[in-house]
């Protein structure tokens, strides 16, 4: 069988721990997203002077783009305990419970990927939310007897990359419910300046505007591209961080101008060259590129979408005028 592109291939524990280093602690070192921010600010000061734990919040947003991050931030803040989970990691409705009588008044639960719970467990979080008690059934057939836990005042942190996939009782749920949007390329840089200085490298400011330039709007991305290039530096630059070996490293990381790479490319190249550039359904795409659906929905059609390459309509995906005209297209089309 054909190998289907993800794009994981990046990943080691090595990257992860340099990720935790790179991750700001607190929320005034949290770059952009100002709006989160802001509000976020106003709900842990009312939290603390209230003495209550903070309200069930909702973040959602493209992979990389600090969900994770903004829950830490948010137990560091509060000086709070956190636990993390994740919707796959919790099979069984015993392993939610188990958790859930775990935590301590005022924790953090942080459920990421949450739109993947499945429906059994999710209907315990329902009252553990709300009213923070869980029914258990003891026992079997006539004779069982159900019996109400009742549960810390915890506070549940979810996270998704699908908010659509969120049930609609699950979100009534939540107090609070942020988005957290793409950065713009000055945050880009910003961000980056601030892992250089953590990194202990010295990186020019060409070569850190041309990296945020291609992270995709994206701060893991940027943190990523800025390890590549300081490797590639290290090795042919005695570790000087120009823009001529920033150029270079990009280039052989197959990142172009636009911050898109192979698998971007050829998702696009699939949709303009075998399907006329749409529109067409996802799944056909999905077939055509074997590039995997969710990958597609979750991790490529939101940059692609941002920077306004694509567009999702009823009938399908649906290839822009801008980027025909990046991959050449347009002179081939008729009149
Ligand atoms: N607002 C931000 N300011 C600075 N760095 C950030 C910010 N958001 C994310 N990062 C960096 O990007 C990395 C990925 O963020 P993360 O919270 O894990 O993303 P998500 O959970 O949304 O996939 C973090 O390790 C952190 O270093
Ligand atoms: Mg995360």
């Amino acid at each position: 069988m054909e190998k289907k592109n993800t794009k994981s291939n990046f990943e080691s524990s090595d990257e992860d721990i340099i990720e935790n280093r790179l991750r700001p602690k607190k929320l005034s070192d949290y770059i952009g997203q100002n709006k989160v921010k802001d509000s976020m600010s106003v709900f842990i000061r009312a939290a603390k002077l209230r003495n209550e734990p903070l309200e069930h919040i909702l973040i959602y947003g493209p992979p990389g783009l600090g969900k994770t991050t903004l829950a830490y931030i948010l137990a560091n803040e509060t000086e709070t305990n956190i636990k993390i989970t994740s919707g796959p990691a919790i099979e069984r409705a015993g392993d939610l419970v188990s958790i859930l009588t775990n935590l301590e008044d005022a924790d953090i639960l942080f459920i990421d990927e949450i739109h993947r719970l499945n429906k059994v467990v999710e209907e315990i979080l329902y009252p553990a939310m709300e009213e923070y008690a869980i029914d258990v059934v003891i026992g079997k057939g006539p004779s069982a007897k159900i019996l109400r836990v009742d549960l810390p005042h915890f506070t549940l942190i979810g996270a998704t990359t699908r908010v659509s996939m969120i049930s609609s009782p699950m979100r009534d749920r939540f107090g609070i419910i942020h988005c957290l949007d793409f950065y713009n390329e000055n945050e880009i840089a910003q961000i980056l300046s601030r892992s250089s200085k953590i990194l202990d490298l010295t990186a020019n400011p060409e070569s850190i505007k041309e990296i945020a330039k291609r992270s995709r709007k994206t701060p893991r991305i940027a943190n990523r591209l800025l390890k590549r290039v300081r490797d590639f530096a290290t090795v042919y630059n005695k570790g000087v961080i120009d823009k001529k070996v920033t150029d270079d490293s990009l280039l052989r990381l197959g990142i172009d101008k636009k911050g898109l790479d192979e698998v971007d490319r050829k998702y696009l190249k699939t949709l303009l060259e075998k399907f006329a550039g749409g529109p067409v359904g996802v799944e056909t795409i999905s077939a055509a590129s074997s590039i995997e659906k969710d990958t597609i929905e979750e991790v490529i059609e939101p940059y692609l979408m941002q920077i306004a390459f694509i567009k999702r309509t009823p009938k399908g995906r649906v290839a822009t005028d801008q980027a025909r005209e990046y991959f050449g297209f347009l002179k081939q089309k008729p009149n």
